[in-house]
């Protein structure tokens, strides 16, 4: 059996696309990262691909460079879902056991796949399922009842569907830039694969990623993603809001936003930075002070948007481990103070990449988390997988080998989860 896999993760984001290439242990709870590409997105509004063919471009200028720097070729990967058409659904699923006999593992499939069954409006999609609580008999809130006795077992499921559009136009995308989708995952929870401890998920942690065209809103608990949301606001409005303010270019705005983040420029307030005023050469001045203002009215409601959303569902009360801070707007300066202020003094950081051997010094941009998780996400996928043929009989896995040659009950995979059973890596060190 090999002992590592190579894992490839591609976030087509809204003003920037990212691909990772990294190995997998399996044997390890470990990655290291061997190349990370990136390229300025095209065609691809707050989170949606709009023009796959410019995205295509972007997938494959990113691709290349990660390809090279890791020296492989590369032919399928894990991608990410992102924009606002995602929507969390809480659903209960519920199963009688006879008997009064301990859960098994079947069990919990099987209430999982009860609380599935909705209906849903055309167009949509159910992209990903979590269970975060359960409940045996009269025991409630537990993280898992495997192995426990009863005879009524209920899940409340986390059920997070989307435009089936959206993901079609990434695949599209990713086709004309010659790549197999090997699955999809949310960016919300391959940030927080990536950033996240696996005792703060299994506590309960918020997260809130602001990358460029939107905000991911996502709170773990169990183990699992248990609310999941996106804002359709990131770095590009603050950026915009700076242009309109100034009556100068959307280039000058970025230019502006980025010039505040060097200190010596904030440690005077009232020191002025020049710019080009419109399309026209001439110029004009701005106080650091002003620029503060103009950027931290927009924050500040991107972050009270992110807090209403999180308290409405209850997940600010649940997150005993405080809120993480992600996605390449974290880098404005004096993010995590505002935050915890406008969150009630809640424990508040920086996301930081885990679960990294070698290359850490690779995907220290923030833009580069969520496809990192993607590749994480890759390797726990395919040790789930090994592990379940492990645990299977001898005549359980001729059968499915059988079934898997001659085609029974193959069906489409769910748009997220764990790699189609037998599903063997594509990509190959070139
Ligand atoms: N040093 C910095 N200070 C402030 N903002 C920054 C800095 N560096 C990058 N950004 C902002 O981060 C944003 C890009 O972040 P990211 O790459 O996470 O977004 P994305 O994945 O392209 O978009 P989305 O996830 O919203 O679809 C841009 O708006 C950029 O201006
Ligand atoms: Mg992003």
């Amino acid at each position: 059996m090999l002992s590592s896999e190579l894992v490839v993760g591609v976030d087509i984001g809204s003003t920037t696309t990212c691909a990772v290439v990294a190995e997998a242990f399996l044997d390890r709870d470990l990655i290291d990262v061997l190349g990370v590409g990136m390229a300025p997105s095209q065609g691809v509004a707050r989170g949606v691909v709009e023009d796959s063919a410019s995205a295509s471009r972007c997938v494959r200028e990113a691709l290349q460079s990660a390809e090279a720097m890791a020296d492989v070729d590369v032919q399928t990967a894990v991608v990410s879902l992102g924009g606002e058409h995602l929507a969390s659904q809480t659903e209960i699923g519920m199963l009688e056991i006879p008997g009064n006999r301990p859960v098994t593992a079947d069990h919990l499939e099987s209430v999982r796949v009860q609380g599935q069954e909705i209906t849903l409006p055309p167009g949509r999609e159910v992209v990903h399922v979590d269970a975060c609580d359960y409940s045996l008999d009269a025991r409630r809130g537990l993280a898992s009842p495997l192995g426990m006795s009863g005879s009524q077992l209920e899940a409340q499921l986390n059920i997070v569907t989307g435009a089936a559009v959206a993901r079609g136009r990434i695949e599209e995308a990713m086709q004309r830039a010659d790549l197999t989708v090997h699955q999809f995952a949310l960016e919300g929870l391959a940030t927080g694969i990536a950033c996240l401890s696996e005792e703060e998920r299994q506590l309960g942690v918020s997260l809130v990623s602001i990358g460029g065209g939107t905000t991911n809103i996502s709170h773990f608990r169990h183990g699992a993603l248990s609310f999941h949301s996106v804002l359709p606001l990131g770095g590009e409005i603050i950026s915009k809001d700076i242009a309109s303010c100034l009556t100068t270019t959307l280039g000058e705005g970025e230019r502006l936003k980025l010039a505040f983040g060097d200190p010596q420029v904030r440690g005077n307030p009232q020191a002025e930075i020049t710019y080009r005023m419109g399309a026209e050469q001439e110029m004009g001045a701005v106080t650091v002070d002003l620029l503060s203002q103009i950027m931290g009215a927009r924050v500040e409601e991107i972050l009270e948007m992110a807090r209403d959303r999180l308290m409405v569902r209850g997940c600010l009360a649940a997150s005993p481990c405080g809120l993480v801070l992600a996605g390449g707007s974290s880098r404005l300066p004096g993010l995590v103070e505002t935050a915890r202020r406008l969150y009630g003094g809640m424990p508040t950081k920086l996301a930081e990449p885990r679960r990294i051997g070698n290359g850490m010094e690779l995907v220290r941009d923030p833009s580069t988390h969520a496809a990192l998780g993607l590749t994480i996400l890759a390797g726990d996928w395919t040790k789930a997988e090994i592990s379940r043929a492990e645990s299977m009989g001898l005549f359980e896995r001729l059968w499915l080998a059988v079934k898997d040659l001659i085609g029974i009950g193959r069906k489409d995979a769910p748009a997220t989860g764990p790699a189609a059973p037998g599903a063997e890596p594509e990509n190959g060190r070139g």
